[in-house]
């Protein structure tokens, strides 16, 4: 790869930037100052400093993102901010959300740049768990757990996999339940809910398969996916 593509890629600055900053003296590969704009890079063994900063080349990040409501899970968007908004520091990453949270569900949503990693993650064949928190309008029952261990029926017909419903908490009009789900369809939470005449009021995803959503991270913080989840993943696709 041409270093001042490589130095673009990981956000040192735009590609006329930093071929200004090659041009000065400010890289060094494998100790040896690169005036070289076009120099090619090994971005497998290449040692590249940027003002005495160690540069590491990466080709997919994997993001967990604490979605807020309010923004859409998409790359652009003409009315509303997308969860891309949210994301500083990889702006030469082309990251994508994996998986879509409704604009008002808040929660666990990874951005990636890994295509083959969102078709594996997303295909419905693989039956990934995902664990929804909500408020539910209404009291939720074992009768409501049992029908929901049966499949559901959404949409004109189509009856929903099994699921597990747990009832965290109720009152005399509202509940709190966990629910985890295999399937990704549109809305598919609320129209589980709605099917049963109990609308969700709340919801947030809080769980992809193994990974949990890290507590510490405020709504609309992200951090990277540690070696240990992305492997985990990978595991289980
Ligand atoms: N189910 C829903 O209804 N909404 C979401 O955002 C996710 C799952």
């Amino acid at each position: 790869m041409r270093l001042d593509k490589l130095l673009a890629h990981c956000g040192i600055g735009t590609r006329s930037e930093v071929k200004k900053y090659i041009r000065k003296g400010y890289v060094c590969v494998n100790e040896q100052i690169i005036k070289k704009d076009d120099y090619k890079i090994d971005v497998e063994k290449d040692v590249v400093y940027f003002d005495n900063e160690l540069i590491e080349y990466r080709q997919y990040v994997y993001l967990m993102l604490n979605k807020p409501a309010g923004y859409i899970s998409a790359t652009k968007d003409n009315v509303h901010p997308t969860v891309l908004e949210l994301i500083e520091g990889y702006d030469n990453y082309d990251l994508f959300p994996v998986g879509r949270l409704d604009i008002d569900t808040e929660g666990f949503l990874i951005i990636s740049n890994d295509g083959d990693f969102a078709h594996r993650l997303l295909a419905p064949s693989r039956n990934h768990d995902k664990v929804y928190y909500a408020k539910i309008e209404g009291v939720v029952d074992q009768y409501d757990v049992e029908t929901f261990y049966k499949g559901v029926e959404i949409d004109t017909g189509y009856v929903c996999k099994s699921s597990k419903l747990t009832i965290l908490s109720t009152d005399e009009d509202s509940s709190e339940i966990e629910v985890v789900i295999q399937e990704g369809k549109f809305h598919q939470v609320k129209k589980m809910f709605d099917a049963i005449g109990k609308p969700v009021t709340y919801l947030k995803r809080t769980q992809i398969r193994s990974i949990e959503l890290d507590q510490s991270l405020e709504l609309g913080e992200f951090r990277e996916l540690d070696e240990q989840e992305i492997n985990d993943l990978f595991d289980e696709l």
